[in-house]
């Protein structure tokens, strides 16, 4: 077995250029610009010098890679493991879930201090995306390949909730290794759904397995996987479920409440951030990976349209600064026309009190859901950070989204990085919104708690915007609980203080979470894995006026 937690190895990357395929080329030019106060590339890649040992090669190289290989780096030299990281990958492999004698995920947690094991004891494929992260960093990619391989498998098996049939792409939310011991045999179980709460499916599962699929083939630099037709056919069955013309009148996918990591109600249904910002993130991802062969041709056309309507879409109607905000308080409403400025028809009174003193004069972010009169303006983190990574945000809203996040410190890291999204719900709004949810009382669980697992994230999008410093802060604060804490789930409390009974302990994603972090820190290249660049020839459309630039 390797030292633990001590190998890390240099990310090849090999996936073509297509990653950051100029969309532009084949449709219309934007017709606005913003102004750019400073350049992100210029601002990323001088912080990242100070801050580390190397960084050649995290951007665009002549390839067109934006990775180059990684040798132990002289930031590594001096790099000195926290004591909590070997505790970390021992956790982290006793999580390891083996079929037939291979290993294919990890448990959802390994909590011994509880018997009620409820579904902790299956593969999460959502939870499995740190633990991927974090045994590709170490080299260890068998694991990973297994798991694409094994879901892979799944997704063809036929899903039922009664009488109804899900669509063939669906990915499972999770699944379980069956040992037979009279056929000495194993087998999977998974869930699609139809076992969860609420009977929603995963949405979120088949955009992770996408992401994955390219973390693999750009850490491992093999490319056969990604290649075989299984894995094609994989691609453009979970993308077939999105991108089928229908009665929709927005880019947006629109979906279920609990579809995606907040897996019960929420009020996260519609358009949710999250799944907007993952949809853009895989299809991208995809577009790296698909063959342009036969139907792969079409697809490729189908997501280069939509990713260029999605990112208009999101980055014009989902921003919120403080110019947006104070635009949307003036908006006049009933307006019919094409010339509309209030195109879903918000009611300024629909606006909470709370954003007006949560909103800073210099930052801004995603907000949580847009539809017809409906404007959720809370505050999301995966969203936010997953929008930094794909580039759905542009160069300045990254900037801002982290400006935000350093302004507002103490409500949305408090003393655990990091709120799941904020602010809560609570009394009335709680009782409509989450069906009375005892489980997502206020400052709770998916209710403004705090999830350790979230801290990858937000490492990966301080590097990407080259602010590692706050990174640094928010580890800082991990590494002063949660080994002595026992690795929870999630922290209840304005200030994420206190470990609720529900919360699971030894959480694995709480724990690679940690670990990937940490990596990350150390060796920022391995950013390439989960991280796209900007589409340079893809200006951004962001106007703050009225005057909202017409489709
Ligand atoms: C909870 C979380 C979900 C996670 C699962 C396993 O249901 O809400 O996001 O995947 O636990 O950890």
């Amino acid at each position: 077995m390797e030292p633990l937690g001590l190998r890390a190895v240099g990310s090849h990357c090999s996936l073509s250029e297509m990653d950051d395929l100029d969309l532009t080329r084949a449709l219309d030019k934007p017709r606005l610009k913003i102004e750019r106060k400073r350049s992100f590339d210029e601002r990323s890649m001088s912080e990242l010098s100070a801050g580390y040992g190397r960084h050649d090669g995290l951007h665009d190289s002549p390839r067109g890679r934006s990775v180059l290989d990684t040798p132990l780096s002289s930031a590594r030299n001096c790099f000195e493991p926290h004591p909590m990281m070997a505790e970390a990958w021992e956790a982290l492999r006793r999580s390891m879930v083996f079929f037939r004698g291979h290993p294919v995920g990890t448990l959802a947690a390994v909590d011994n201090t509880t018997d009620e094991v409820l579904n902790y004891d299956q593969v999460f494929v959502r939870d499995f995306v740190p633990s991927a992260l974090a045994f590709l960093m170490n080299g260890e990619s068998d694991i990973v390949k297994h798991f694409l391989l094994k879901t892979l498998q799944l997704q063809d098996s036929e899903k039922r909730v009664d009488r109804f049939k899900l669509g063939k792409g669906v990915m499972p939310a999770s699944f379980k290794v069956r040992h037979d011991p009279v056929r000495e045999m194993d087998h999977l179980v998974a869930d699609f759904g139809e076992t969860a709460i609420g009977r929603v499916a995963p949405v979120d599962s088949g955009f992770w397995w996408i992401i994955l699929l390219r973390a693999y083939t750009k850490s491992t630099g093999d490319l056969t996987l990604s290649e075989t037709p299984e894995c094609q056919k994989g691609i453009k069955l979970i993308l077939s479920l999105c991108l089928a013309e229908g009665f929709d009148t927005f880019p947006t996918l629109l979906c279920a409440d609990g579809c995606s990591m907040i897996d019960r109600r929420m009020g996260v249904y519609g358009y949710p951030i999250e799944i907007q910002a993952l949809f853009y993130m895989a299809l991208r991802c995809a577009l790296s990976m698909l063959k342009p062969d036969g139907d792969g041709r079409e697809c490729i056309e189908q997501i280069t349209k939509r990713l260029h309507a999605l990112s208009f879409h999101m980055r014009n109607y989902f921003w919120l600064d403080y110019q947006q905000l104070n635009d949307i308080y003036r908006y006049k409403t009933e307006e019919y026309s094409h010339t509309a400025v209030n195109k879903f028809n918000v009611m300024p009174d629909s606006i909470p009190d709370w954003v007006f003193d949560f909103m800073p004069l210099r930052g801004g972010y995603f907000v949580g859901n847009v539809g017809p009169a409906h404007m959720d303006f809370r505050w999301f983190a995966l969203g936010n950070c997953v929008s930094i990574l794909s580039s759905l945000a542009t160069p300045d809203q990254s900037m801002a989204i982290m400006d935000l996040l350093e302004h507002r410190w103490a409500e949305l890291v408090g003393e655990m990085p990091l709120k799941m999204c904020y602010p809560c719900l609570e009394g009335h709004e709680w009782r409509i919104i989450t069906g009375c949810d005892p489980k997502n009382t206020r400052w709770s669980y998916h209710n403004g708690g705090s999830w350790p697992v979230l801290l990858w994230q937000l490492t990966a999008a301080c590097i990407k915007t080259g602010r590692p410093q706050i990174a640094r802060r928010a580890v800082d604060l991990i590494e002063s609980r949660l080994h002595r804490d026992c690795w929870p789930e999630y922290y209840d409390g304005k200030l994420g203080r206190y470990v609720r009974k529900q919360a699971r302990k030894y959480q694995t994603w709480s724990i690679a979470g940690y670990l990937v972090a940490k990596m990350l820190l150390e060796d920022p290249s391995h950013i390439g894995m989960i991280s796209l660049e900007e589409d340079k020839l893809m200006k951004p459309v962001i106007k703050r006026s009225a005057s909202w630039p017409q489709l």
